[in-house]
């Protein structure tokens, strides 16, 4: 699949998310690979400009990560627009602007998923923003605000004759939150309008999800968010199936590997607020596992980072022997 000139081989994207996939679970999901093409969580145009530096962090990304889109938000097409050249000079392979944020404190300086009524605004943005960068730009949004205001075609077309280059949806309302289903139909009406490439984004757990939204769509491309966080090989087991490979089934050692290695990235990146994080991957990966629930209890009573390692090594260290004399890849996926 292309963005522009942006070759994205396979077409599986990873969701941004923020404040989980920072560079250190990005990289952890390229080195599983499968993955094409990784984005940074949505930073604040505004905070970029203005020189904070949790925006700056935001937009770290490591050379192991490409090719990789930074992804901005905002509501000011000036303020977009520099920070649109900022994205440039650092380097990124693309550009994407998110108008899906569901957020109160986003949407109400209207940014995120509030731009999606405001048909004037968002025009002039995509052209300063377009006009400010040669790189490859792409836009995330919601269906539309609510059940009644859906726009996805109509911004969808309007995004194609600025030049925008490659559209993702999550067909959901911003009503809607996270609840209820995604409308893969939007999906679907939003390809056969458009001739710019379509990403289908939303509900995506397995890899046969992946298969079906691409058949029942025609979507170029399939971005998923979730269901990669409790299941990171999803975006290789796609590319096996695709291959007619049968995927292994994923055991407990995989698991404690997995935990490991992004344990040690913290660590190496000397990430900040690590622990929190630690915790909350720990627990995601714990989901199945026999004694799980006690060790997710034991995890978030941990004060130190190595107090969770050490009671992460301790269990999974008892689940594997306790596995061994019965079957070695026990699955837990
Ligand atoms: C915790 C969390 C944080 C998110 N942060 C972002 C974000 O920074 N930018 C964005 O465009 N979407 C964000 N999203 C939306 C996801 O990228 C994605 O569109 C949505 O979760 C639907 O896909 P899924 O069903 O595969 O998770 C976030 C979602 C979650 C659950």
């Amino acid at each position: 699949m292309r963005i522009k000139d942006l070759v994205v081989n396979p077409p599986t994207f990873l969701s941004p998310m923020a404040g989980l996939t920072d560079s250190v679970f990005r990289r952890l999901i390229k080195r599983l690979g499968g993955c094409g093409l990784v984005m940074t969580e949505f930073t604040s145009a505004e905070g970029l400009t203005r020189n904070s530096l949790k925006s700056q962090r935001m937009l770290f990304y490591h050379e192991e990560e490409r090719p990789v889109t930074a992804q901005l938000f905002g509501a000011d097409p000036f303020r977009l627009a520099e920070a649109t050249r900022m994205v440039e000079d650092l380097g990124f392979d693309a550009i994407d602007l998110n108008l899906g944020c569901p957020a109160k404190k986003v949407v109400k300086a209207c940014g995120g998923s509030a731009l999606l009524r405001e048909s004037k605004l968002l025009e002039e943005i995509l052209k300063t923003m377009r006009a400010a960068t040669t790189l490859p730009f792409t836009i995330k949004i919601r269906a539309g605000w609510s059940e009644t205001e859906i726009v996805s075609v109509q911004v969808g077309k309007m995004a194609q004759d600025i030049g925008i280059n490659a559209i993702a949806l999550h067909p959901r309302t911003r009503v809607q939150g996270f609840s209820g289903h995604s409308d893969w139909n939007l999906i679907g009406q939003l390809k056969a309008a458009l001739n710019i490439p379509v990403i289908g984004n939303g509900d995506i757990v397995t890899p046969e999800d992946a298969f079906r939204m691409k058949r029942e769509t025609g979507c170029d491309g399939v971005m998923i968010g979730r269901g990669a966080l409790s299941n990171p090989w999803i975006f290789r087991q796609i590319g096996e199936r695709e291959h007619g490979v049968a995927a292994p089934q994923l055991g407990v050692t995989e698991k404690y590997q997995l935990i490991k290695s992004y344990f040690q990235l913290l660590f190496e990146e000397e990430t900040p607020g690590a622990i929190g994080k630690m915790k909350q991957f720990a627990s995601w990966f714990t989901h199945a596992i026999p004694h799980g629930a006690a060790l997710r209890k034991s995890i978030y009573e941990s004060g130190t980072e190595s107090e969770v390692m050490e009671r992460i090594e301790t269990f999974f260290q008892t689940a594997l022997a306790s596995l061994e004399d019965v079957d070695p890849r026990v699955s837990v996926a």
